[in-house]
């Protein structure tokens, strides 16, 4: 067994109500994700900047020097509600260029644009209103190609929460966390430069943290838990189980699911969200493990960042002390739209496909990413059926801006579920099938492999949605 790491560290966030333990006591407390400052000059009206920018950050029992966004790691939780409109002001004070993708949020792609590129020095206001249905988690992230593994591996990337319009929030409530997974690499004080091989396997980092923190422990002030996980690592796949309990979905990619799925694991691919319930019945310690998964770079590995090894790493441990308050589990969300049975306005292939060579592209549908090609184009209000083909070794997980799609069948067999998402693991083989709601905006947008590295080295495309 992993022990917990020891030493208390500077800095760290204790939750605030934690009850008292009775058996050993607990390290590291699972830190609140820092929360980003809203002005809100009138009501509805929420203000707020993000500063890219190096800075010095405590990472478990050392500094390091990281680009961040405020100078927190993760970046700051932008906690939002339904209806509201924001003014996003992100400032770059790194020493080359970037941007801001809102990942899952559904904003107009003028706003939201990956092609925009902000110089160093410069600002630029992201104006946007939180649309209705929006509730759930999502994430920002840097999107300008051939930059955004580095910006993210490096610390760039933070949570965004949406609360519903008619919902109370619960800021700080132990019952409810946002659970970031991010893994880093350190070398002498700073995040482990892209080797050659990154570059086709993805980069993994050994340190694997949770909201900043190696190994920290949550300790339940409920019995029933709301765990939001979020993983912003760059390639890292995690499969979460939590010993001796069962997680119950009740969101994936912020969209909240009809009926909840009682589930053993959660494979998390890079850029996924989910929304579990966790009822602890018992007291007691119970580890949350990532267990292994081949995600088909194992001929890549070794060497700094191949820390996927046949072990299950322990990523966090739950606590629940004697003596706590059960909490009724909450009735499940009104169902999703079910878009199995309508018929598909068009239907696309598109192949992904690794280079043959170390170093090559990554390309879908024979094509490298070109921001000056389009390469599929559609009209706003229909909807098309994508049939998401991996050629490749390894699992690409797939992605798509502004428009969630509800995943229909893979490999033919039919999704049981109604479960729409933004992003899509796709493995070595596999032909997944998706229906892509092109609603709301028309517009310039892209799909990517969430790969970061894959991303960078052209596995996207450009989607035009042009209005009816
Ligand atoms: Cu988080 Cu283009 O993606
Ligand atoms: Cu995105
Ligand atoms: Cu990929």
């Amino acid at each position: 067994m992993l022990r917990l790491a020891g030493g208390a560290a500077a800095g760290m966030l204790l939750a605030p109500r934690a009850a008292p333990v009775s058996a050993r006591p607990v390290d590291r407390h699972l830190p609140f994700p820092r929360r980003l400052r809203l002005a809100r000059p009138q009501r509805g009206v929420v203000e707020a900047t993000l500063v890219a920018a190096p800075a010095t950050v405590r990472v478990h029992d050392r500094l390091a020097r990281l680009w961040t966004y405020n100078g927190s790691l993760p970046g700051p939780l932008l906690r939002l509600r339904e209806g509201e409109h924001v003014r996003l002001r992100l400032t770059n004070r790194l020493h080359e260029e970037t941007n801001l993708h809102l990942h899952g949020l559904r904003v107009s792609p003028a706003v939201d644009d990956p092609f925009l590129s902000i110089s160093p020095g410069e600002s630029v206001l992201y104006e946007f209103d939180v649309p209705q249905g929006s509730r759930g988690l999502h994430w920002y992230h840097p999107h300008v190609h051939g930059r955004v593994a580095q910006q993210l591996f490096a610390g760039l990337a933070g949570p965004i929460l949406v609360d519903a319009a008619d919902e109370p929030p619960r800021p700080r409530d132990v019952a409810d966390r946002v659970v970031v997974l991010k893994d880093l690499e350190l070398v002498d004080g700073a995040p482990a430069p892209h080797a050659f091989a990154d570059w086709r396997r993805g980069k993994e980092g050994r340190l694997l943290l949770v909201n900043g923190a190696l190994a920290p422990a949550l300790v339940a002030t409920d019995r029933l838990l709301r765990l939001r996980f979020l993983n912003a690592s760059n390639a890292r796949y995690y499969r979460l189980a939590l010993e001796e309990h069962a997680f119950r979905l009740v969101a994936s990619d912020g969209h909240a699911l009809g009926q909840p799925l009682v589930v053993d694991e959660l494979l998390l691919a890079p850029g996924e969200r989910a929304d579990a319930l966790v009822a602890l019945e018992r007291e007691g310690r119970f580890a949350l493990l990532d267990l292994p998964y081949d995600r088909g770079a194992g001929m890549m590995m070794g060497g700094p960042g191949g820390a996927a090894g046949p072990e299950p790493v322990r990523l966090m441990t739950i606590v629940r002390p004697p003596g706590i308050a059960a909490r009724a589990v909450p009735p499940p969300y009104a169902a999703a739209e079910d878009l199995r049975q309508r018929p598909a306005d068009a239907v696309r292939r598109l192949v992904l496909a690794e280079g043959m060579m170390m170093g090559g592209g990554f390309t879908i549908n024979g094509r490298t990413f070109d921001p000056g090609r389009v390469e599929l184009g559609a009209r706003l209000g229909t909807v098309e059926v994508w049939e998401i083909e991996n050629r490749g070794r390894m699992d690409h997980p797939f992605h798509l801006h502004t428009y969630p799609f509800q995943v229909l069948s893979r490999n033919g067999a039919p999704e049981s579920a109604v479960l729409w998402k933004d992003v899509v693991n796709v493995r070595p083989g596999e032909v997944v099938r998706v229906a892509v709601a092109l609603r709301d905006f028309a517009g310039r947008t892209v799909f990517h492999c969430h790969i970061v590295e894959h991303e960078d080295r052209g596995m996207m495309g450009t989607l035009e949605v042009t209005p009816a």
